[in-house]
């Protein structure tokens, strides 16, 4: 869980009712093992004060340019100095037109024009300042100068209004540094995966499942977005968020999963199966619910299509990545499904290891050989995966 181990950040506080929302921003990027520097501007201090930071992060917090404690009287480079990023949340209309115009009139400010770190910015307002013509044209300033912007979510708001202009809460900018510090091995790359389990009806309340989370999936999509891939998730019935930026499909069935992945198969570069695919669906769906009575139920099954196969069998095939998830000989099984499927990576995993959890092993079979990973969480095991899958293509490229 320490995703920003090592990193030294520097977390700006501009004046807003979200500036609480800093306070566990700040927990969350010391949990992740980041350093981290609170610089609050004199509004932002208003509204938490530097002893709050000054506790969570185990550093002191500064907002007068003059505080005599300061070990130099270069206190906007001290701080910039070796920082990795500054990430100004919440950034205040006022912050984000001074930003656009290179204004330095206080610590947070001086900071950010003196830096030679990446720029992170969450915005917070209200709508209208949002919307104003004024602050859009920073934002597009802003953007045009390499700033990362953050946000801002639409909803309730504190003055009561509705509409765009919320920050993000703490927990999703956590995600998008930890994303942020991730190698771009899939730049420009489009990436479809499938994630979850099908539920193939029987009648209008029952059907065959599995017990597939769509943790292991979703995770992986989060991993390739990070990469810097261009993300498309078919998803089947499952309970998770859907990360940031990724394009997500619900479907239910298998048949509306095939649908779905072959109406986007040519648009894509790396196609990866993470779905536990019912092999199976009853041949008839009834459409009542189904009666008891005392004598045995016969349902006839037919099988589904190979959404992997019948993908990686196009003419000309994206680059495919399948999963294997078995319960025993796991070696010979993983192999022969990479073999049989033509794909060019198989992610393997004994059931017991994985379905359902937070955690997984797996092996990775590849035309070289096998590469275990884990055991580990499951987003390191994703960021692992899609390391191998960048390293691949590359070596393909040479
Ligand atoms: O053959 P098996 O079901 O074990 O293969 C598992 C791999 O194939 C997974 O990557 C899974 O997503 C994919 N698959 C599929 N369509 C199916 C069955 C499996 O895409 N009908």
């Amino acid at each position: 869980m320490a995703e920003l181990s090592g990193r030294r950040l520097v977390l700006g506080v501009t004046g807003g009712i979200a500036a609480y929302k800093a306070a566990e921003l700040a927990r969350l990027l010391v949990k992740a093992g980041a350093e981290v520097h609170v610089v609050l501007t004199a509004a932002g201090a208003q509204f938490v004060t530097p002893v709050t930071f000054q506790a969570l992060t185990g550093n002191p917090a500064w907002s007068d340019p003059w505080d005599a404690r300061m070990p130099s009287n270069m206190a906007h480079i001290d701080l910039s100095r070796g920082a990795d990023a500054i990430v100004v949340a919440p950034a205040s209309a006022d912050f984000l037109a001074k930003l656009a115009h290179g204004l330095a009139d206080d610590l947070l400010s001086t900071l950010c024009l003196a830096r030679d770190c990446p720029l992170i910015v969450a915005p917070a307002m209200n709508r209208q300042m949002w919307q104003n013509p004024a602050t859009q044209r920073n934002k597009s300033q802003l953007l045009q100068d390499g700033v990362t912007i953050l946000g801002p979510a639409a909803g309730e708001q504190a003055c009561g209004e509705t509409g765009p202009g919320r920050m993000l809460e703490a927990a999703e900018i956590h995600d998008a540094l930890a994303g942020f510090f991730q190698p771009k091995v899939l730049a420009g790359r489009r990436v479809l995966l499938t994630a979850g389990p099908t539920f193939e009806a029987l009648d209008t309340v029952r059907g065959l499942t599995n017990l597939s989370s769509g943790k292991m999936g979703f995770a992986l999509a989060r991993a390739a977005r990070d990469a810097g891939a261009q993300v498309t998730l078919v998803s089947g019935p499952v309970a998770q968020p859907t990360p940031a930026g990724v394009t997500r499909i619900d479907v239910t069935s298998a048949l509306e999963m095939h649908a779905a992945v072959m109406q986007r198969a040519d648009a894509c570069d790396i196609f990866i199966g993470v779905a536990a695919v019912a092999d199976y669906r009853p041949q008839e769906r009834a459409n009542d619910k189904l009666k008891k009575d005392d004598k045995p139920l016969q349902v006839a099954l037919a099988p589904n299509p190979d959404i992997l196969a019948e993908v990686a069998a196009r003419p000309q095939p994206p680059f495919c990545v399948g999963f294997a998830a078995e319960s025993r000989d796991l070696e010979r099984y993983a192999e022969g499904k990479r073999q049989k499927k033509k794909l060019a990576l198989v992610v393997g995993n004994l059931v017991q290891d994985g379905l359902g959890g937070d955690g997984n092993a797996v092996i990775l079979f590849d035309e070289r050989g096998r590469h275990p990973l884990g055991p580990a969480p499951k987003l390191d095991i994703a960021r692992g995966i899609v390391a191998h899958i960048g390293q691949m293509l590359a070596g393909k490229e040479e």
